[in-house]
């Protein structure tokens, strides 16, 4: 990675066309864009890639290690890049006491990989979350956006094929 440095004439030169908008959208050194920049950045690229947080830090005068904790402190945020399905298990209370620990376990073993990683085909990302907001349904399971409610362990690992074939 190339180092940016502080005394540039323009930080913005030679990047993305996209984020040559996003950072003129905000002043230099105006540190309450953190977080929209990081969103932003997020659905520009699907996670946050280490250059740009470093970019970030130079435009806005924020520390990178200031900006390193905001991205690893909320939950939204990704420093790896996903897989083309995202799957987020619900690991809120209610999933949890209806199984949801079973689901994540089943979804594991079927993909050979743990929360948090991505299987080597890039096709898939596996991820928890703390609450999806559909507890009545628990245990809940998103795939690609798509919710999947009153899940049994055999149940997500039909779906996960379901979605194998369509590739
Ligand atoms: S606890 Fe799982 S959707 Fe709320």
């Amino acid at each position: 990675m190339s180092k940016i440095c502080c005394c540039s004439k323009d930080l913005l030169a030679g990047q993305d066309e996209k984020i040559q908008k996003l950072f003129r959208s905000y002043s230099k050194g105006e540190e309450n864009a953190l977080i929209p920049i990081l969103q932003e950045t997020q659905g520009i690229y699907g996670y946050l890639p280490k250059p740009i947080l470093y970019l970030t830090s130079e435009y806005l005068h924020i520390p990178i290690g200031k900006i390193y904790g905001v991205a690893t402190f909320y939950n939204q945020f990704r420093l790896k890049p996903v897989g083309k399905y995202l799957i987020q298990v619900c690991a809120g209370t209610a999933c949890h006491v209806r199984g949801g620990g079973l689901i994540l376990q089943a979804l594991e073993s079927e993909l050979g990989i743990k929360a948090g990683e991505t299987t080597q085909s890039g096709l898939f990302t596996l991820s928890t979350v703390a609450c999806l907001g559909a507890c009545s349904m628990a245990p809940v399971v998103t795939i690609d956006g798509d919710f999947h409610g009153r899940l049994q362990p055999k149940e997500v690992v039909k779906l996960l094929r379901d979605y194998e074939m369509k590739e």
